[in-house]
């Protein structure tokens, strides 16, 4: 067995210090409780299971109605969201773990059936991503992916409106309990479509150039930094990330000028989704490194790992702590059956998304 020794020591990210290095990836799965779009004592459980994580990052979750891109995620603009939310904190923090909440909009990756009285999604750019779906339910009752909507290009003057809805997310998130907030800039999403250059076509402050294309984001940052402090806030990015339609000619480049704006601000960390697990090229190591050279907080990658990937990454000096998403969903001991190099569960795709506890709580953790 090769020994994982650095993987499963403590790491400092933003004022906390974290029981070990081997982090719960944001999975979305479509459970929380109807109507409203509220987390429920399952949800409460599931998380509680994984608390040996050194950190849990929770499924993406909307910071408003607009962000909604698929029936069933969790919402945290509602104060009955905010209450679900709490109890599945108290009970991550009373087993002993620690919990980021993903800060979630979707942009034009939605479908009329989920915005308020039927509106359009909205978009960097009317540009309707022609070769991904969204999920919902049907007038009829019946549930399943639908295309997405042409979606309606956000004006100038309601992009303020979007940054106060992340600020009021973080801030209901902060008064849940949450130990940190992760802004997910990834797998493209609105703030990845601002990024992109093959999505965003804008011909204001927040298009073209990239220090333009980057301006929502780190308005968002910014916004959150003032109204819950740096060290409460991570990033996530997924350079050379390719489904949801998303093509940019520069995002090695703008992820790398991103890590030196968030280094500035002292951000607690930024997590780099690989792409490869859906497709993309796969990062290679001069990029990872250059990351590692332009981030001085936390790093924190994801994708396809495995312990002793995660482990070369830590002892090489490249990664703080390594994300694991699948062997998330079957291994709620995931970090015991490291340490002790037992076998893994293997994930069920087919319950990933909705349902109840098959497939969710049900997995078996290593008898004691
Ligand atoms: C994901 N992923 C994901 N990413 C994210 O930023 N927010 C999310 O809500 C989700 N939801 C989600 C659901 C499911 C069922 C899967 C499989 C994946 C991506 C995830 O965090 C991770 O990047 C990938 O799963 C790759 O890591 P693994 O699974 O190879 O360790």
């Amino acid at each position: 067995m090769t020994t994982i020794d650095k993987l499963l020591t403590p790491v400092r990210v933003g004022d906390f210090t974290l029981a070990n290095r081997v982090f719960m990836a944001p999975l979305t799965r479509s459970r929380a409780s109807q109507p409203g779009d509220v987390p429920s004592a399952l949800n409460a459980r599931y998380y509680a299971q994984r608390a040996t994580a050194g950190l849990i990052v929770t499924e993406a979750t909307q910071i408003s109605r607009q962000g909604q891109g698929y029936a069933w995620t969790p919402g945290i603009y509602s104060d009955a969201q905010e209450a679900g939310w709490k109890a599945v904190v108290d009970g991550v923090h009373a087993a002993g773990g620690a919990v980021s909440l993903q800060l979630w909009h979707v942009g034009r990756i939605s479908n009329r059936l989920l915005q308020e009285d039927g509106q359009a999604p909205v978009a960097p750019s009317a540009l309707r991503a022609v070769n991904s779906k969204s999920f919902v339910v049907q007038p009829d009752g019946t549930a399943g992916n639908a295309p997405t909507d042409t979606p309606r290009a956000l004006e100038t003057a309601e992009l303020p409106g979007i940054v106060a809805d992340y600020a009021a997310a973080a801030r209901r998130a902060v008064r849940a309990g949450f130990d940190f907030v992760e802004i997910h800039a990834a797998n493209g999403y609105l703030l990845h479509q601002f990024l992109a250059t093959g999505v965003n076509q804008r011909t204001d402050q927040y298009g073209g150039t990239l220090e333009n294309r980057a301006r929502l984001l780190l308005e968002v940052v910014d916004a959150l930094v003032a109204e819950i402090g740096a060290a409460r806030v991570g990033v996530r990015l997924s350079p050379n990330f390719v489904a949801h339609d998303i093509e940019d000619a520069e995002s090695e480049a703008a992820a790398i000028y991103l890590a030196q704006q968030f280094s500035r601000r002292k951000l607690a960390y930024l997590h780099i989704a690989e792409p490869d697990w859906v497709g993309g090229p796969a990062l290679t190591t001069e990029f990872r490194t250059a990351l590692r050279q332009a981030f001085t907080g936390a790093l924190v990658f994801c994708g396809n790992y495995t312990a002793e990937k995660a482990e070369a990454l830590i002892a090489a000096g490249t990664a703080d702590a390594v994300a694991f998403g699948r062997p998330y969903i079957a291994n709620p001991d995931l970090v015991k059956r490291f340490a002790q190099g037992a076998a893994l569960n293997t994930p069920d795709p087919s319950t990933f998304y909705g349902g109840a506890e098959q497939g969710y709580t049900d997995y078996p953790a290593l008898a004691d």
